[in-house]
């Protein structure tokens, strides 16, 4: 089985359910404490092995290019004033992995943003991130799934239970008929399902590893609903059509949806939590307000 070298991650997407704050700065952009939110995704891919992240990004988000990037004004400054604990957070992200940018010029769906980066993955399974979603957990989840993709040998997505309220905004897994283990064979996938349609409760999340075959499969597979987006679902199916074991993880971590206002202020503060100095006047500040 080849190793999982790299890792792309999507953030070209518009970001219209954060606006304004998404207007000039790119919704991966967004802090999470301290952080924009795209470095805790590159920091998983780094503890999981990665070598190498390749962003799909759009016009107007060179402020990623900037983040990833080595040098720049605020390190200079740093440098000349000798202050090496600041350096180190500003030259730290350029560090993590080496970078590689591919551009999607038209908002034509997931499968399209992927194949934006066919040259630098052709022949070779890779990790996949979609940058709304953050994981935060004991282990990379990343590094959860590509062990998965190496004891199963196809495709993997990570999965969480799903409340049935939600299960319309997921691709939502079918487990093969008497499957029940982790990693779970599939037989099946649907793209965000009616409620009654719904073959599990196992949502998929934005993680997911890719095997080899995956850009032939976005050349030959279809949108399942002509006029709908290209999705990643889509892929897999054609992978399972095609004999190919496609499997879910579900991980141990917790995922935090930042696409949603809610999501984004709930997954600040679990982040913060995780902070040794913060938890604490975090948790007094937040009992305050709840008036306890
Ligand atoms: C995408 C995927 C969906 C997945 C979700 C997780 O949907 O298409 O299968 O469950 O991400 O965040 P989106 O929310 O981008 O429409």
């Amino acid at each position: 089985m080849p190793p999982v070298r790299k890792a792309v991650i999507l953030a070209a997407g518009m970001g219209t359910r954060m606006l304004p704050a998404t207007k000039a700065v790119p919704k991966e952009m967004l802090p999470i404490v301290d952080k924009p939110l795209l470095q805790y995704a590159v920091e998983e891919a780094a503890a999981a092995g990665i070598e190498q992240v390749i962003f799909v990004i759009a016009e107007g988000k060179e402020a990623v290019r900037e983040h990833f990037g080595a040098g720049g004004r605020v390190a200079a400054l740093l440098r000349a004033k000798g202050d090496a604990a600041g350096l180190a957070l500003v030259e730290g992200p350029a560090q993590l992995v080496r970078f590689a940018y591919v551009y999607q010029d038209a908002p034509l769906g997931q499968a399209h943003a992927v194949n934006c980066a066919r040259d630098l993955i052709a022949g070779e399974p890779f990790a996949l991130f979609f940058a709304d979603d953050l994981i935060l957990g004991p282990e990379p989840c990343i590094g959860e799934l590509i062990a998965a993709h190496q004891a199963t040998g196809g495709s993997v997505v990570g999965v969480e239970e799903v409340p049935a309220e939600q299960i319309p905004q997921y691709g939502i897994v079918e487990p093969a008929t008497g499957e029940s283990g982790n990693p779970l064979r599939l037989s099946g996938l649907v793209e965000k399902p009616r409620l009654e349609d719904a073959p599990s409760n196992l949502g998929v999340v934005g993680r997911y590893v890719l095997s080899a075959t995956t850009l032939d499969h976005i050349e030959r597979s279809r949108p399942a609903i002509a006029g709908t987006e290209h999705y990643i679902t889509d892929v897999l199916l054609s992978q399972l059509a095609a004999g190919e074991p496609v499997s879910a993880m579900r991980f141990k971590g917790v995922r935090y949806d930042t696409g949603r206002p809610l999501g984004y202020l709930v997954a600040n503060i679990a982040a913060a939590f995780e902070r040794e100095a913060l938890r604490q006047p975090l948790a007094e500040r937040l009992r305050a307000f709840l008036g306890g």
